[in-house]
C-alpha cells in the first residue's frame, strides 16, 4: 500500500442536520425527495461541493470484479431510480453509484403514501414497488451523463425474463456493471425468482446477454427457513458465475399507514440483519466472490464492521436522507482512520 496522508475524523458544522433536514422533514417524504432532487439537478454546485470534501487515503481504493472504484462505498439502488441525479451523487464522494431499479415499461409504483419516517431509529418505511418511467428514459439519461465521478452500475428488476434481458442489454454498455433485484418486498413478480430454478434460468439468460459484471440483490432472512432459502440462491449465482450478491434488500414490515399496508425497512433499524447476514453469507460462498453490504450503514464504524464481515463494499440509502451530503465523506475519514489502526499505521 502506497504511502498518503492519513485521513483525518474533522466534523464540520452540520449544517443538512440543523439546518435543513428540519425543514425537509416538515413536508411528507416524498415532497420532500422532489425537493432534494431539484437540487441535485445542478451537478455544477456539487462538483464544487464536493471538491471541498474528497478523502484520498491509500486504504480506501478497491478494485472489485475488475472494476477500480476510488473507495468502497456505493450509493444503493433506489434513490436515483430514474438514474437523473447520478453525477451529481457521484461528485458527493461515492466510489460508485447505482441508478435505478430500472423498468422495461414505464411503472407508476404503489398507491400513495408509500413512504414513512422513522426517525427514532434513523429509519424508512417504503412501499414504493418500483415506479419507473421505464427503459429508454434511463438509457438517455445514461447516454447524456457526462461527469462520471464515480463508477455507475445500473439496477434492473426482474419482473419477467424477456424484459430484463432487453434491460441489460440496453443498459450495460452506459455502465460498468448491472444488479438485478430479484429482492424488493414491494413488487410480487420480482420474487418468482426467488424461487431457485427460476433464477438460474434467469441468470442463465442475463450471461448469454452480458459482457460485465452482474450482481444478484438478495433478500434478508431471519429464521433457519429463510436463511436455507437464500443460500440456496447463493449457491445458483455461484453456480452461475455472476460477480456477486448485494446483501440486504429491504426488511418486509406490514404497517397500517402505508396504502398498501406493508413494506420494506430500512437504515439503522436492520443494520444487525445486515451484520448477521454477510458472514453467513461470506462462509458459504469463501474468498474471491463479491458481496456488496447494504442495510443501516450510517457511519466508518458501521462500514469497517461491514467489510470485517465478508463484504467487499458497502452500499447506504437511508442513511443519505438522515445525514445529507456530506455522509460519504464522513464515513470515508472515518473508515480510513480504521483501517489504519488495523495495519497499525
Ligand atoms: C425509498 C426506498 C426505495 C428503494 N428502492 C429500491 C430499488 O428500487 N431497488 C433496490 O434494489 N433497492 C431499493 N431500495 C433498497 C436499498 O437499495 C437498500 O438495499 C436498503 O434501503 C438498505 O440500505 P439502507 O439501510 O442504507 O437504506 C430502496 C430503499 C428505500 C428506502
Amino acid at each position: 500500500m502506497e504511502a498518503s496522508a492519513p485521513a483525518r475524523v474533522s466534523r464540520r458544522f452540520p449544517w443538512y442536520q440543523r439546518l435543513v433536514r428540519p425543514v425537509l422533514f416538515r413536508l411528507p417524504p416524498e415532497r420532500a425527495q422532489r425537493l432534494a432532487e431539484r437540487t441535485l439537478a445542478c451537478a455544477p454546485l456539487w462538483r464544487a461541493y464536493g471538491a471541498t470534501l474528497r478523502v484520498d487515503d491509500a486504504t480506501l481504493p478497491r478494485s472489485v470484479a475488475g472494476i477500480n472504484l476510488r473507495n468502497p462505498i456505493g450509493l444503493a439502488a433506489g434513490l436515483d431510480k430514474q438514474c437523473a441525479y447520478l453525477a451529481a451523487l457521484g461528485h458527493l464522494g461515492f466510489g460508485y453509484v447505482i441508478g435505478g431499479t430500472v423498468t422495461y415499461h414505464p411503472r407508476p409504483g404503489n398507491a400513495r403514501p408509500r413512504l414513512l419516517r422513522l426517525p427514532e431509529r434513523e429509519s424508512l418505511l417504503n412501499s414504493m414497488g418500483f415506479p419507473s418511467e421505464g427503459l429508454q428514459a434511463a438509457v438517455t439519461r445514461l447516454r447524456n451523463l457526462g461527469d462520471r465521478p464515480a463508477k455507475v452500475f445500473v439496477s434492473i428488476a426482474a419482473l419477467e425474463e424477456d424484459e430484463a434481458v432487453a434491460c441489460l442489454r440496453a443498459l450495460e454498455p452506459l455502465v460498468e456493471a448491472t444488479e438485478v433485484n430479484i429482492s424488493s418486498p414491494n413488487t410480487a413478480g420480482v420474487r418468482r425468482f426467488q424461487e431457485p430454478a427460476a433464477l438460474g434460468g434467469l441468470l442463465d439468460r442475463l450471461n448469454a446477454a452480458r459482457a460485465k459484471p452482474l450482481f444478484v440483490k438478495l433478500p434478508p432472512y431471519d429464521d433457519d427457513r429463510g436463511r436455507d432459502a437464500v443460500l440456496g440462491l447463493l449457491r445458483v449465482c455461484l453456480r452461475a458465475g455472476v460477480a456477486g450478491v448485494t446483501a440486504i434488500n429491504t426488511v418486509p414490515r406490514e404497517s397500517p399507514s402505508l396504502a398498501v399496508e406493508r413494506g420494506g425497512l430500512s437504515g439503522r433499524a436492520i443494520l444487525p440483519d445486515m451484520l448477521r447476514i454477510v458472514p453467513e453469507l461470506r462462509r458459504e460462498a469463501g474468498p474471491g466472490f463479491v458481496i456488496n453490504a447494504s442495510g443501516g450503514i450510517a457511519t466508518g464504524d458501521d462500514a469497517f464492521r461491514a467489510l470485517q464481515a465478508g463484504a467487499d463494499t458497502v452500499q447506504l440509502y437511508t442513511a443519505f436522507v438522515y445525514r445529507g451530503p456530506d455522509v460519504v465523506n464522513q464515513i470515508c475519514r472515518e473508515l480510513a482512520v480504521r483501517l489504519r489502526q488495523q495495519v497499525g499505521r
